[in-house]
């Protein structure tokens, strides 16, 4: 439950292009979603193309105004398709791919190989061959074994390829423990505390076939908070600076990671592009001012704060279940396998009744998902009146839902529609039940006798 403290803000979120038409349903992209849960069926997540290109521009305004030489990459772990790897591309960014499968996404989206940065606790020889194989741009080493092995891979191959590695600056962000990721406790990368890191960068530095180009951290995700980021670019800068010193190392790169907030209820002010710009590309300039260290290019791989607002997704109110003097439990036609983050983070929503989105909010409503257990969505939420048949739409759900999206209870994933100007395309198709079963084998002995 709630404390009356933490009690919801009963105002209306409208985010990117949403807005409420004449007859008081929600509008995304210009399109009406009454009209697109007639038309794709629920669950269905909902991309606002105008948002989304929106933020790529606000970040690299934003960077490119104060360091000229950046480069903002998509994390694609936060949400990819080969329609979104598209768009990410037009807008110019970088893509940070962190699997074979995200990396073959990208490929089939033809985007420039050389904007792509390669990640991941732990790469397999075959990825890391793909890695080459594509040429991508980058690929940020995590451990010594993947020193040495992609070392050796690119020996036998006859190329070399630019590496980063990857630094735990020993940073926490106050966020959910399972993602904060930049502390010197942590499986990622090489810690500064302990010499770690230095040791990496003499065997990096003695990997012939490898070139290392600098320094990358990632301190956690869905941070409110710049202090943490702004301590983060100064610890990176002086590491980098402490290289150079001890190992003659020119550092021309510097991946500040993503991590930035976004707004998943309406009382949260999450800082701006241009605010966190001020603090990261501020604090790094200043600081390499100090230690003289020309400064590098600086990279960015936001995730969640590109693409988390421009989502959403349309649910079906299947039953409203009063407890007298209780609760009141609206059950929709998804909940955990499209979205398991309530369940992982205890993360917190806001949706609109999308077909009364003008109304006042005057019920509270705890909104249950559909699967085998109690997988809430939204605890009190405040509605209008609700009845099966109404259209909840789910806020902010553009990163780490279709991403993190599974098939419990055998549900098909959702589709994804891509709005924009009026118009909605399909992006991701809706599973079909004959997909569910196309990966299924039956043995020779299960096999019915004719
Ligand atoms: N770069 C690296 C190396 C990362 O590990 C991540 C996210 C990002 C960039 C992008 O971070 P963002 O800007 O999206 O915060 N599933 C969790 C989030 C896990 C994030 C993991 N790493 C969630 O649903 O909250």
């Amino acid at each position: 439950m709630l404390t009356s403290a933490e009690e919801r803000d009963t105002r209306t979120m409208l985010l990117g292009t949403q807005r409420i038409n004449e007859q008081g349903h929600l509008v995304v992209g210009g399109c009406d979603t009454v009209e697109l849960a007639r038309q794709f069926g629920t669950p269905l997540y909902v991309l606002d193309e105008e948002a989304f290109r929106a933020s790529c521009r606000a970040y690299r305004r934003a960077f490119e105004s104060r360091c000229p030489d950046s480069l903002i990459s998509y994390a694609g772990k936060a949400l990819i398709n080969v329609a979104v790897c598209r768009i990410a591309a037009e807008e110019g960014l970088g893509l940070d791919v962190v699997s074979a499968g995200e990396l073959h996404t990208a490929v089939e989206a033809e985007f420039p190989t050389d904007r792509i940065i390669f990640h991941g606790a732990l790469k397999t020889d075959l990825e890391l061959g793909m890695a080459l194989q594509y040429r991508v741009g980058l690929i940020v080493l995590d451990s010594l074994e993947e020193i040495a092995a992609l070392n050796a891979i690119a020996a036998e191959r006859r190329v070399t390829t630019e590496v980063l590695l990857r630094v735990s600056p020993g940073v926490t962000g106050d966020t959910h423990y399972h993602i904060q990721t930049g502390k010197t406790d942590t499986k990622f990368g090489f810690s500064i505390v302990g010499g770690a890191a230095e040791q990496a960068v003499a065997a990096a530095m003695a990997a012939s076939s490898l070139k290392l180009r600098g320094f990358h951290c990632h301190i956690g995700s869905q941070i409110l908070d710049l202090e943490p980021f702004a301590q983060a670019g100064q610890l990176m800068v002086d590491f980098a600076a402490d290289m150079r010193d001890a190992t003659g190392l020119t550092v021309e790169d510097l991946d500040i990671g993503g991590g930035l907030g976004v707004r998943y209820l309406p009382e949260q002010r999450p800082p701006s592009v241009e605010e966190f710009a001020q603090a990261v590309g501020g604090t790094i300039k200043r600081r390499c001012e100090e230690r003289r260290l020309p400064l590098p290019r600086i990279l960015l791989e936001p995730g969640r704060s590109l693409v988390g607002e421009a989502g959403l997704t349309l649910y079906r109110v299947g039953v409203v279940k009063e407890i007298a003097g209780i609760r009141t439990y609206a059950t929709v036609d998804g909940g955990l396998a499209d979205n398991p983050r309530p369940a992982l983070y205890g993360a917190r929503y806001d949706a609109i009744v999308a077909n009364k989105a003008s109304l006042p909010r005057h019920r509270k409503v705890t909104i249950s998902g559909r699967s085998c257990e109690t997988d809430t969505l939204i605890v009190d939420l405040h509605t209008p009146e609700i009845a099966a048949g109404d259209l909840l739409a789910v806020q902010t759900t553009g990163a780490y839902n279709h991403a993190m999206a599974s098939n419990y209870n055998r549900f098909s994933r959702p589709a994804m529609v891509l709005v924009s100007d009026g118009t909605a395309e399909v992006i991701v198709e809706r599973e079909s039940l004959q997909d569910l079963v196309r990966m299924d084998r039956l043995p020779e002995r299960l096999r019915r006798k004719r």
